[in-house]
């Protein structure tokens, strides 16, 4: 078994410096743990389990408790076929027996408004932030709830690419959008550690300070390199920079943040009925 420390340290893939308690709890330890995992058995998962994680994910909290998501849980088969082929590039969206949408959610708030009479005023910038942290809450409490029955999953944001589609074959209406999905099920495989950056380069002790970051990312990089180098499958935009030798993280970061992402989306939103003012 793990000491906490051999736990902490594993999350950065090194040697943890600082002060550890002697135990941690179950949840914390998993926590240290997570990955993704992508690959499933074909067993379902019964409905008493998933009723417990759905009622994991609502007990996240929630901005003035406005619950402003809502979940989409999908186990027909035809119909997850159906977002898979949205989505060729995701395999493990074909074989896991359950695919759950997290989506921000302004229409239910909005209709209840109205029906008790009074004029909707909060269609804007801070509602569409509201919503979608509501939605990512939800998403994570859910994640850690099923991680900890021995489920695995893996988060989708590739929903996005297709969102007319993807939308069209869910039901998604006016004021809803999905903000990632989830695919989950029984792991057929352990999945594999992803080493964070050090804590220096993102938790700032007072106050912000990033000065050291770029020789913190250097070393990152080079950690990675040795333990978990990018292959040429996994380097980003191959087609524009070609494949590097020696592909970096942040060289991955800046290869993929070089071109727009779904640049569609703001028109999206704004044609689905939010105004983002
Ligand atoms: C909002 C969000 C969207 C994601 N979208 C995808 C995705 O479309 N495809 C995928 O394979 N992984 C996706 N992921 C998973 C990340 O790639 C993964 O969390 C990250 O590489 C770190 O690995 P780990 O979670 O195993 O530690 C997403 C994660 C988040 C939080």
């Amino acid at each position: 078994m793990s000491t906490s420390a051999e736990l902490v340290g594993g999350r950065y893939g090194r040697t943890f410096q600082g002060d550890t308690p002697e135990e941690l709890p179950a949840a914390v330890s998993q926590l240290l743990e997570r990955r993704c995992i992508r690959r499933y058995t074909a067993e379902p998962i019964s409905d008493s389990m998933m009723d417990v994680l759905l009622a994991c994910a609502q007990s996240a909290p929630t901005k003035s408790n406005l619950q402003q998501y809502s979940i989409i849980v999908t186990t027909d088969e035809d119909l997850r076929m159906k977002l898979a082929d949205l989505n060729p590039d995701t395999g493990h969206m074909k074989y896991c027996p359950v695919f759950i949408t997290f989506c921000a959610d302004m229409r239910r708030a909005k209709r209840l408004t109205e029906r008790n009479g009074f004029d909707y005023a909060s269609n804007n910038m801070d509602t569409f932030l509201n919503a979608t942290v509501d939605a990512a809450l939800a998403m994570q409490c859910f994640i850690s709830a099923a991680e900890s029955m021995g489920l695995g999953c893996a988060p989708i944001s590739q929903v996005r690419n297709r969102m007319e589609e993807f939308c069209a074959a869910l039901g998604i209406p006016e004021g809803v959008f999905p903000i990632a999905g989830l695919t989950l099920g029984w792991p057929d495989w352990e999945g594999r550690m992803n080493a964070r950056l050090p804590q220096s380069a993102v938790v700032h002790r007072e106050k912000y300070d990033d000065s050291g970051i770029d020789d913190v990312v250097d070393g990152y990089d080079a950690q990675r390199l040795e333990t978990n180098p990018i292959s040429a499958d996994g380097q980003r935009h191959t087609d524009k920079y070609g494949v590097s030798e020696n592909c970096t993280w942040s060289e991955n970061v800046a290869r993929q943040l070089s071109v727009t992402e779904r640049a569609g989306f703001r028109d999206f939103l704004v044609k689905n009925g939010f105004d983002l003012a």
